[in-house]
């Protein structure tokens, strides 16, 4: 990874930050970086490993030269730069929902799906934050005893809503702390003390649009269409961290300790099997690992279990998913330096 050239658009929003975090812990000799954002940043300065860095303001002619590019920004500017990325030879790792349902573009947790970089065109996306997860989880289960349905009802913190609403849940806090607006009804946006059963737009199906994406994001990822899959996610006063209790309806009775064993064996989980001792956001944040704990039979369905998964969306519900994409791609060979072979994917 040192050798190559990175492109990081986004670099100054929560995901992007998190991300700078980790390459400069992950990779003691940091690999070239090029930091972009809108030009509201451009000029900003960005400590990454013990150098500055500028941020420049992102454009469809900022690729040149770039290896791989990592969005983090919008759907729309997805749409505009992932392209151009592409045709200056960059592959691209994007981290919205612009392309995830397309059929010319992976869909990827590594762990789960890592072969799917090989059938890349340019573009790789990674899937949302609570999606992410849910296959972590499922994937080992489903390989021995073939998934049929799963309901999963998150807890989701406001960082998955970006660096603007962290801010807005620390001056809602502050302000609901001096008391004056106790009694007062939640006002629309309302999060400090409150918990919103909705995340993204509503669709005619009355589930909203997250809810639809883990859904058809999980049946891709787990090459799966025929598992049912519902979901009600909900926005908590969490700083990082995503929770969700999730049901699994299995083919065949799964036992708590065979889905202990398999979970345990799945890199990247930490199960908890002590019942009490449950994993929560507070300590999950920073951590790369996905947290299962609580793991139960379903005492409504003989073939059913319940878990309690919890991840640092920022991190594995992100920028750690997109870094551990490229790795993938260069463990592969598909993804080698322009300025030492000239091949990148
Ligand atoms: N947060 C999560 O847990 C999470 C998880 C998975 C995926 N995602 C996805 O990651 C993306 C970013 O999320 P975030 O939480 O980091 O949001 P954020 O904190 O609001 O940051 C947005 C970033 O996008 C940049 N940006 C805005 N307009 C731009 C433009 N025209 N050109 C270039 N850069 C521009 C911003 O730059 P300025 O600072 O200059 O405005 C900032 O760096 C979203 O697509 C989100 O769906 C987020």
């Amino acid at each position: 990874m040192q050798d190559l050239t990175i492109a990081v658009v986004g670099a100054t929003g929560a995901v992007g930050a998190e991300f700078l975090r980790i390459v400069e812990t992950r990779y003691p000799n940091l690999p070239k970086l090029k930091l972009l954002a809108s030009s509201r940043s451009a000029g900003k300065t960005i400590k990454v490993g013990g150098q500055d860095f500028v941020v420049e303001e992102a454009t469809v002619n900022s690729f040149d030269g770039v290896d791989v590019a990592f969005i983090s920004a919008s759907s729309a500017v997805s749409h505009e730069l992932a392209p151009a990325a592409v045709a200056a030879g960059a592959v691209v790792i994007d981290d919205g929902s612009a392309f995830r349902m397309e059929d010319s573009v992976p869909l990827v947790v590594p762990e789960v799906n890592g072969a799917d970089v090989e059938w890349h065109e340019g573009i790789i996306s990674i899937p949302n934050c609570s999606t992410t997860p849910l296959v972590m989880a499922a994937h080992p289960l489903h390989q021995v005893n073939p998934i049929k349905r799963m309901v999963a009802d998150t807890y989701q913190s406001v960082s998955g809503a970006g660096g603007g609403a962290m801010a807005n849940l620390r001056e809602q806090s502050e302000k609901l702390l001096d008391a004056d607006s106790l009694t007062s009804k939640s006002g629309e946006g309302q999060i400090a003390y409150n918990v919103v059963p909705q995340i993204d737009r509503f669709l005619d199906s009355g589930y909203t649009f997250e809810e639809q994406k883990m859904k058809q994001e999980s049946q891709k990822i787990l090459h799966a269409p025929e598992i049912q899959i519902s979901a009600t996610c909900v926005r908590v006063p969490v700083y990082i961290s995503h929770s969700a209790s999730v049901h699994i309806e299995f083919t065949r009775p799964m036992m708590v300790e065979e889905a202990t064993e398999l979970l345990k064996a799945m890199p990247g989980i930490t199960v908890l099997d002590n019942p009490a001792d449950y994993p929560m956001p507070w300590d999950v944040a920073g951590e790369d690992d996905v947290f299962i704990g609580r793991i139960r039979q379903d005492m409504s369905h003989p073939s059913g279990l319940v878990l309690w998964i919890v991840s640092d969306n920022l991190r594995k519900g992100a920028a750690l998913n997109s870094l551990q994409i490229a790795e993938e791609l260069v463990s592969r060979g598909r993804l080698k330096p322009k300025n030492i072979s000239g091949v990148t994917s």
